[in-house]
This record gives C-alpha cells, structure tokens and sequence, in this order.
C-alpha cells in the first residue's frame, strides 16, 4: 500500500497540471537572493540607470524612421497616433510597475505569468518576448545600415551595395549591423555596470538629438499643415497608433534587471514609469514638430524624414552627419540594452528549466550571463546581417502587445490572490488602469493586418513545439512530485 501512495507521488505529472503550476513568488525571490549573494549577478544598478535601460531600449529606429510609413497612413493627426499608443504603454507601464516591485526577478512579464497563470502561459509569454526582443533587435540593428549611408553621404560616399544589405536585399551581408550587435554582445559581456554607463552616455546624446530635431523644425513651424486634421478618418490614426506602438516598446527592459538593481523594490516601478514619460513627451513634440515643418504628404516614402527635414531646414552637412551619426549610436543602444533584457529573461527561463542551463552559467568573473550573452549576441548578429527578417518583424508589435495584456491580466490575478502581500507601488484606480491597459492592447493588436496575425500564429505554433519538445521534458517544476511541487511552491505561496 505503501509502495502504490509513493509510486502515485512520484508519477510524472499530466501535461494539463504541469501547465497550471504556478512558481511562488517567494521561491523566485529566494533565487534571486542566492544569486547576488553569491557574488554572481552584481547589484550595481540605480534608479537613473534604470530608467536609462528603459529609455535606451525604447528610443531607437521606431522614431527615427516610422513617421514615413504613418503619416501617409494618418495625416497630420499622427501626433494622436503616438498619444494612442502612448497611453496604451503607459498603462501597461503601471501595470508592469506593480509587478516589478512585487517580483524584482530578472524574467520580466515571463517570471509574472509564472507566479500566476502557471507554466503554460509563462512559456507563451517567454516565447512572445523573444519576438519583442531578439527579433525586434535583429530588425532593429538593420536600420543602421541606413544612417551609416546618411552619414557616409555627406562626404560624397556610399557603402557598396554588398555592404549594406542582406542576400534578399541584393546585397551580401549588413555590415553596420553586424558590427552594432557584435560591439553590443562584447559590452555586455564585460559586465552590467559597464554597458549602464555607456547606455547612458549614449541616451543623452539620443534625446539631444531628437530634442535639437525639434527646436530646428518648430522654426519653421507652420499651422496650416495640421489641417485638415483627419483627411484618413479616425481609422488611419488608429490604424497608425498600431505600427507606431512598435517605437514604444522597449520601457519594460528595466524589468529585466531585477537582479542587478541595487534596490529593486523601490526603483523598478520609478524607472518604468519615469521612461515612460520621457518618451511619450519626446515622441509626441517629435510629431508635432515634423508636421509642422513639412506638410503631411511630404512623408510619403521617406526612409530617415528627420534627418532629411534637419539637412533642408539648416543647409549644414555636418549637422547632418553629425546628426546621422548620434542615430547609429541611438540605434546601438537599443541594441545593446534590448540584448540585456533578453539575455536576462532567457537566464530566468533556463534556471526554470524550460531553456538550455547554458544561458544561466554566470560568470564569477564579471557576474553576467556570458555564454548566454555571446550565443543570444551571435543569434542575433547573423539574423541582422544575413536573414531577411521582413515578416517576422512585422510579429513584433502583437507579441509585445499580448506580453502587455498578461501583465495586466498578472495584477488583477495577485490582487485576488494574495490581496496582503507586500506592494512597493500599487496602480492607481484599480481595477481600471490594468482593464483598460488589457483592452487597449488587444484593440491595438486587432487593429494590426492579417497577414501579422498569420506569422503571429505561425511564431506560436513553432513555441508550443519547442515546449512540447524540450520545456516540458525538462522543466525543473513539472519535475517536482506533487507532494514537492504542493511544499515548495503552494505552501509558499
Ligand atoms: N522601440 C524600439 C525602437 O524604436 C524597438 O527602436
């Protein structure tokens, strides 16, 4: 009798329990305390490098080249687009505030989909985020190749057509690229405090940039270029608040940094909502002051508008270069701190077991995820060079948005769940904020085309393989009998 209740205990769990467990919070706090206590991940991130994470993930390619594809789509309203998408950032910002200071981890939206919809929806929400970070990154990167012409141009040059682009864009690899996330790889594997303060430097010089963009076109602002407001209808600004959500991802990446801030609790919720602010201003003075300058069907066709609004405006080519250059360094360091928060997720995803134990090997020497960072850093390098990633992509925004609605769904489920447990921030007018930020992202996501949808279907039908093919196998929780998984995680909860 005996032998059966200990053979039942020790019987592997059924594919629908093991998708429901759930990791308690305190075990991913405690993991996360062995961790720095050891000496392996270093604490050495503060509030104003957080939030400079946060910044420098978010500012990049999206601004810089997306008004050419939106203001066509919805006229000189496009500031509204970006207010849209603004608003529906921030609210999942508040969202992801909340839950940074519950669960300060390095797994972001991943490790908060753990602690409450369980394993299967973790693995989902996982999986969703390396199409917000690594393949964002990669698209990301291959905007480079574009300004290094810019600023190649203003001293009559060009890069050779083999240089510049991939095999499906006639070329033989985008060098620029390839360099920006190799350079990347090896910053951030020298150690987190090293790429904060590069990070840094290099997000002042970003926002400098787009700050000077509009002081230069507010010269020639003029008012009648906002009018008529809405020649697309409502439609093309929502339409156009879709593609543009695409430069606000990103301000989550401080979530990614649970284990490397010096105090977690408190600054992860500031740096979160602090970024988000800063870019929500920056982008929405960016549009205003472009549609004043140039009239809206200006816009159709423009790869790098801003850039070329500053060379007509000023007649300078160093201005141009000089501003050409600061956008390679603004696209390095989206590079440089998205690869951060993706190496950091897939370090929490390999602790549980659900991705290679390689990516969690820290190094005692400079206490970050160097293999992980040099394998996700190669991955990427080659996408960027050589692989067109053109639909894939595309995917980007809707992972993102679906990552944002868990994080919403996260909150109210922990405050049903365990309405005492400690918050170091709370969102205001609960439960609203998190049910609005919840609707705002699944109305951006089905305002995107089907064509997405289907690569979106396709990227997740390829996750739930891998899961099925590895993650479930390998999980360190559908490992647990029922009797440990009950002791160590429901009991804890
Ligand atoms: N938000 C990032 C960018 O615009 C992805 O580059």
């Amino acid at each position: 009798m005996q032998t059966t209740i200990e053979a039942e205990r020790r019987a592997p769990v059924r594919l629908g329990q093991q998708l429901k467990r759930r990791k308690s919070i305190s075990s991913m706090a405690r993991e996360a305390e062995d961790n720095a206590g050891n000496g392996k991940m270093r604490r050495s991130l503060g509030l104003v490098q957080l939030t400079m994470i946060s910044v420098g993930a978010t500012m990049g390619t999206g601004i810089l080249v997306v008004l050419g594809a939106t203001v066509p789509v919805a006229g000189p309203a496009i500031w509204i687009s970006f207010v849209l998408a603004g608003i529906t950032a921030l609210l999942s910002a508040f969202s992801y505030a909340e839950m940074a200071g519950m669960v300060p981890v390095s797994g972001s939206s991943y490790s908060y989909s753990y602690a409450t919809m369980g394993e299967g929806i973790a693995w989902v929400c996982g999986w969703c985020l390396v199409l917000e970070y690594a393949v964002s990154v990669a698209a990301v990167a291959v905007g480079a190749g574009e300004y290094v012409n810019e600023a190649l141009r203003t001293f009559g040059m060009e890069l050779p057509v083999e240089l510049a682009g991939g095999p499906s864009e006639g070329g033989m690899v985008n060098l620029p690229a390839l360099v920006v996330v190799v350079l990347a790889t090896l910053l951030l594997a020298r150690g987190a405090r090293e790429s904060a303060i590069v990070n840094t430097v290099v997000v002042m010089i970003k926002a400098a940039i787009l700050v000077f963009f509009s002081i230069v076109a507010f010269t020639a602002f003029d008012a009648g270029n906002f009018e008529p407001l809405l020649p697309m209808g409502a439609a093309g600004v929502t339409g156009a608040a879709s593609i543009v959500f695409f430069s606000y991802i990103g301000f989550d990446a401080a979530s990614t940094a649970g284990e490397e801030a010096t105090n977690p609790k408190r600054d992860l919720p500031r740096a979160i909502l602090l970024s988000m602010v800063i870019v929500t201003v920056t982008y929405v003075l960016v549009a205003v002051s472009a549609i004043g300058a140039r009239d809206w069907t200006w816009f159709e066709g423009t790869e790098a508008a801003l850039v070329q609004i500053i060379g007509e405006l000023t007649g300078q080519p160093w201005i141009v270069l000089l501003f050409a250059v600061a956008a390679v360094l603004a696209i390095a360091s989206v590079v440089l701190t998205v690869l951060y928060g993706q190496t950091r997720i897939l370090l929490s995803m390999s602790r549980d077991g659900l991705v290679p134990a390689v990516f969690s090997r820290v190094s005692a020497r400079t206490g970050t995820p160097v293999a992980g960072t040099f394998i996700t850093g190669g991955i990427v390098a080659i996408t960027a060079g050589f692989i067109p990633l053109g639909a894939l992509a595309e995917a980007t925004s809707i992972g993102t948005l679906f990552a944002f609605a868990l994080v919403g769904v996260s909150v109210i489920y922990l405050r049903r769940r365990q309405p005492l447990a400690q918050r170091t921030y709370k969102v205001p007018l609960y439960p609203l904020t998190p049910l609005l930020g919840i609707a705002a992202c699944l109305f951006l996501m089905f305002n995107l085309s089907w064509h997405t949808w289907l690569v979106f279907g396709v990227w997740m039908l390829v996750g739930v393989a891998l899961y099925l093919g590895y993650g479930r196998r390998r999980s360190r929780l559908g490992a647990l009998s029922k009797q440990q998984y009950i002791d160590t995680h429901i009991g804890r909860q």
